[in-house]
């Protein structure tokens, strides 16, 4: 077991800095000598100062290195066989994953609703998807996991799969049966990749949804800002197995990140791990009570429902996070947007995610505190108690999307392709250029390269009208699509 309590990539950041190094060498600012006045008042001096760039003897040069240790810290705090830092998000991440799965095949199985960091990734990596649809609430109309079931009848669907792609927990908080999930794509002869952006803070507290490593996932993402306190951007990805060709993927993240990673992020990664293999299982151990506290307060606020063991009847769910608090607003008459809304301008209080059905409250692994829970609960009962007395108006109910259209070609081919621009009405039997998505539940209708089919349109066409919206088209207005221009 190594020493967790180390820093050793935070130190050396330190040692350096504080050792009054001339600086002749880039950023440009050199330690904030050249800053302006208001990066000073932004940053302050210190982070101005410990803006340190790479290949500096000492901190990342040599055989090891306190940037190599650092990283092998987080591999023994997270259990895997190799861990990445990551400067550009759990979304670099995702795109590196794709070209590393690029070396071992063409076609990979994905979870529809995957991040659009994946869709990315297939686009740069030319990757062919066959697709696997997460279980539908068609109340809340939100999107939960994958079924094992469905993943190995995708996985039937697609034999020269290179890999499996899942995301686990999700935006609300459930968690797949991972490990199942992992012994039918490895039955399949293919490893599970797990998006698991949402989770960082998983492994530190036995009460919490097992973890995709411990679940036996082969390359796990991870989005550590998220959850687990690093600096907004920096990520990990971790090696769970040897399915992955540990220097592909070491060069697929080198290919997918900046040459001049930022040392305060990769900093913040050192600390954030110490943090949470040292302290993490104690501050959930505060935390995880007093959030429960509070779902049973926001459960009294009339109109409120909280997302919680409830989550566990769906098929496809085997976990939740306490750490989420989904709260179900349909009962106020009000939409998520306009609850969150409200508690933003009655309160300052912001929240995470709102939708038509729902808002999403996020905690840090050490962040619930009574004080800070408090302050959530009054913001959201403000934000009820403002809503007119009107009846709530009935919403229309969720209907469930027709399927998606063939692949006529690969997100790749399709947004390099020639495109055009076409009339909404006049897309049918296109070929799409853009992604389309409606919320609720947010899943791609249409991805790159897939056929715009009568029934899809007028799906996003009656959603449109009842409410809903769809993200993806450059013309948001959904006058025009951009679809692939047709050979002469
Ligand atoms: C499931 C999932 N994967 C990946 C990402 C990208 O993470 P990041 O913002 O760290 O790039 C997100 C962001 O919300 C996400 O929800």
């Amino acid at each position: 077991m190594a020493d967790q309590d180390r820093t050793p990539y935070v130190d050396a950041l330190l040692e350096f800095a504080q050792s009054d190094p001339g600086r002749y060498n880039v950023p440009g600012h050199q330690g904030g000598i050249g800053a302006d006045e208001s990066l000073h008042l932004l940053a302050g001096q210190t982070a101005l100062v410990d803006d340190i760039p790479a290949l500096i003897e000492g901190i990342d040069v040599g055989e090891p290195n306190p940037f190599q240790e650092a990283q092998d810290l987080a591999a023994d705090a997270w259990g895997a066989r190799r861990t990445w830092f990551l400067m550009n998000g759990a979304s670099q991440g995702n795109q590196a994953m794709c070209m590393a799965v690029a070396h071992m095949g063409g076609e990979l199985v994905v979870q529809r609703n995957v991040h659009s960091s994946v869709i990315d990734g297939m686009i740069m990596a030319g990757l062919k998807p066959t697709f696997a649809a997460p279980e539908l609430d068609p109340e809340l109309g939100v999107a939960h996991c994958l079924t094992p079931e469905v993943l190995s009848d995708a996985l039937d669907r697609c034999p020269g799969a290179a890999a499996a792609v899942i995301v686990s927990p999700t935006y609300f908080g459930a968690s797949a049966d991972v490990a199942a999930l992992a012994e039918v794509a490895h039955s399949h002869g293919v490893p599970l990749v797990v998006d698991e952006a949402w989770g960082a803070h998983l492994h530190f507290h036995p009460a919490l949804p097992q973890d995709a490593l411990d679940a036996g996932a082969d390359l796990v993402i991870s989005s550590t800002h998220k959850t687990v306190g690093s600096l907004t951007q920096s990520a990990m990805i971790h090696l769970g197995s040897e399915r992955f060709e540990e220097s592909i993927i070491d060069r697929c993240i080198s290919m997918t990140e900046s040459t001049s990673p930022n040392s305060l992020l990769c900093g913040s990664l050192d600390a954030a791990r110490r943090q949470a293999a040292i302290n993490g299982e104690r501050m959930l151990e505060e935390t995880i009570p007093v959030l429960r506290d509070a779902r049973a307060e926001l459960r009294q606020i009339p109109g409120l429902e909280v997302l919680d063991e409830r989550l566990l009847e769906r098929e496809s769910v085997v976990g939740w996070d306490p750490l989420r608090l989904t709260i179900d607003v349909r009962g106020t008459g009000a939409s998520g947007y306009r609850v969150a809304a409200l508690a933003r301008s009655l309160a300052n209080v912001n929240l995470e995610l709102a939708s038509d059905t729902v808002v999403v409250a996020v905690f840090g692994m050490g962040t619930g505190t009574p004080a800070r829970a408090r302050r959530l609960v009054d913001g959201i009962a403000a934000a009820v108690a403002e809503l007119e007395a009107d009846p709530p108006e009935k919403k229309p109910e969720f209907a469930l999307p027709p399927p998606w259209g063939e692949p006529a070609m690969t997100p790749r081919e399709a947004f390099l392709g020639a495109q055009e621009v076409v009339a909404f009405s006049e897309a049918e039997g296109r070929v799409s250029a853009e992604p389309l998505a409606t919320y609720p539940p947010g899943i791609p209708n249409v991805l790159p390269g897939e056929i715009l089919t009568r029934e899809t349109l007028d799906f996003i066409t009656d959603s449109v009208d009842h409410g809903g919206y769809v993200r993806g088209a450059a013309d948001r207005a959904l006058a025009t699509l951009r679809v692939v221009s047709q050979a002469k």
